[in-house]
């Protein structure tokens, strides 16, 4: 039996006021972790009491801060005020999002240009500048005790790789999102201090090549069987139950290049 996966880790969480942002902040709580509760207002659609509140009550620690994830002077008052509050920041979760065209699908002729604009700011600036200011953020702290300087989500969507007739701006936001994810995975990848570890694929005639493979290797290491048996955790439990057919790449970032 192990304890809450995520204790006491520092985590925000934007669009946090209602969906499946509102669910992240209460999963995480039960996780163990402390947070701050993101959004353009305190309440969401359909709630009756703002999630800070609702997490608190059970016993939480969670702190509102409005925020414009469009806006860059917004990311930088939302970090200082989970650093004033905590002490660090661990784990991004850009959730945040926004999907207009879903009430009002048009064709690419008749599509709304402003419409469109709002779906890159939200959707993809908004991520954007997540990733920006808690990297900064990141490099500026001391590494979380497990070794691991931080821990980013980005939401995108199936859209990111199949089309949806009428929905241009939130389909080409989403896939622009995939697309940063990976960058910004190799951005941060040297960040990470764990020293390389024994991989046993590298045992015997491969030794020879283990200096080029390493190189190769985003995250500057080889993969650990805890590292592949921990996403084998995840998959084959209830946390995954909504996830089937995928292809999760657990290899330290190589594909992603
Ligand atoms: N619901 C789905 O089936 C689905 C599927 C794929 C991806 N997603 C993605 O998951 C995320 C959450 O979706 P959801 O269904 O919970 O949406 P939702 O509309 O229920 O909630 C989105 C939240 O984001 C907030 N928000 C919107 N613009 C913002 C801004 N500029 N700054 C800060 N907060 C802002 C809203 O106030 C709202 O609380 C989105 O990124 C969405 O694209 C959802």
């Amino acid at each position: 039996m192990t304890g809450p996966r995520l204790l006491n880790k520092v985590a925000i969480v934007t669009g946090s006021s209602q969906g499946i942002g509102r669910e992240i902040c209460n999963q995480f709580h039960e996780e163990g972790a402390l947070l701050v509760c993101s959004d353009l207002r305190p309440i969401g659609q359909g709630e009756d009491i703002p999630t800070h509140e609702f997490i608190t009550k059970k016993g939480g620690k969670a702190i509102f801060v409005p925020t414009d994830v469009s806006k860059a002077e917004d990311w930088k008052a939302l970090i200082e005020k989970t650093v004033a509050e905590y002490g660090r920041v661990d784990i991004l979760i850009n959730n945040a999002g926004i999907c207009t065209e879903a009430n009002n699908p048009q064709p690419i002729d008749e599509v709304d240009e402003d419409a469109f604009d709002a779906h890159l700011r939200v959707n993809t600036r908004g991520v954007f500048l997540g990733c920006k200011y808690v990297v900064r953020q990141f490099k500026k702290q001391e590494l979380h005790p497990c070794g691991i300087r931080g821990w980013i989500v980005n939401f995108a969507s199936m859209v990111a790789t199949i089309g949806m007739a009428g929905l241009s701006g939130y389909t080409a936001s989403k896939g622009a999102v995939a697309a940063l994810t990976k960058t910004v995975a190799l951005d941060v990848a040297k960040q990470v201090t764990q020293t390389a570890m024994l991989d046993n694929a590298l045992g015997g005639a491969l030794s020879s090549a283990r200096d080029a493979v390493l190189a190769a290797l985003p995250r500057g290491r080889f993969g650990e069987t805890k590292d592949h048996a921990r996403a084998a955790v995840y998959l084959a439990s209830e946390d995954a139950a909504w996830v089937t057919g995928i292809n999760l790449n657990v290899d330290g970032g190589l594909t992603a290049q």
